[in-house]
């Protein structure tokens, strides 16, 4: 199938406290956008649209092509929207005719390996479904009413979800268009309209960077492996 990869890089990484957009903080010479690239260009798409803050797009595609090698004509940038449902509407807006699966990628997990993209498509052709990175939940979860303890989850029905999550096109289409509200990911928009989802396994590698602890991690990380 035709595939085509949407990285949304437009949040503002508030939480992060580094000074920028947090796409566009460096872990080494690099930025996170670019890290992540490295993993997205690693499996066989037909095009990459990024999705960049307004006042970033020309940092961004420098930051794409420079990922993409020979493949730099399939990258565009788009900017994002005040929310990440909206910047993910921006990038599919720009989906080309011929694409027949959508993955949509967070370019905050910049160390998800390729591996990761190559379970979730190989479910989405099995299946039909779209399909998530789960990891299992670690900790034991309880419910909590103010300083009350009320309720324990019972973690082994619980999965984290990660990104990339891949579906179908028509399928994200149709489910962006009719979406009534916000959702905080890809795959639960998409099942609110109807839809089967498969679970496939996550990696500990996709952690999404949103904590200064999360940028040490990644740095530390990637000075190991250099691009
Ligand atoms: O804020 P959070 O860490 O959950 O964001 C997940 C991903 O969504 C990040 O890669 C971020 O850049 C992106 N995002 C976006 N547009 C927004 C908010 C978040 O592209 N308005």
């Amino acid at each position: 199938p035709r595939i085509a990869a949407i990285v949304v890089a437009a949040g503002s990484g508030t939480r992060l406290g580094a000074g920028a957009p947090k796409a566009f903080v460096g872990l080494d010479a690099h930025t996170i956008l670019r890290h992540a690239l490295r993993g997205v260009f690693a499996g066989p798409l037909a095009q990459v649209i990024v999705v960049a803050p307004q006042d970033r797009v020309g940092e961004a595609l420098t930051d794409a092509r420079e990922a993409a090698g020979d493949r730099a004509p399939l990258v565009s940038v788009v900017a994002g929207g005040a929310s990440r449902q909206e910047s993910v509407a921006a990038g599919l807006a720009r989906v080309l005719p011929e694409i027949e699966i959508v993955l949509v990628h967070d370019a905050a997990r910049a160390l998800t390996p390729p591996a990761v993209f190559e379970r979730v498509v190989e479910a989405i052709d099995r299946t039909g479904w779209g399909a998530v990175p789960v990891l299992p939940v670690i900790d034991t979860i309880k419910r909590v009413e103010g300083e009350r303890i009320v309720g324990v989850v019972d973690r082994s029905e619980l999965g984290a979800a990660q990104t990339p999550q891949g579906f179908r096109r028509d399928v994200l289409e149709a489910a962006y268009a009719a979406a009534e509200r916000e959702y905080t990911d890809d795959a639960a928009l998409v099942a609110d309209a109807g839809h089967p989802i498969a679970a496939v396994d996550g990696d500990p590698l996709g952690f999404k960077i949103t904590t200064p602890a999360d940028l040490e991690r990644a740095r530390t990380l990637v000075a190991g492996d250099p691009i």
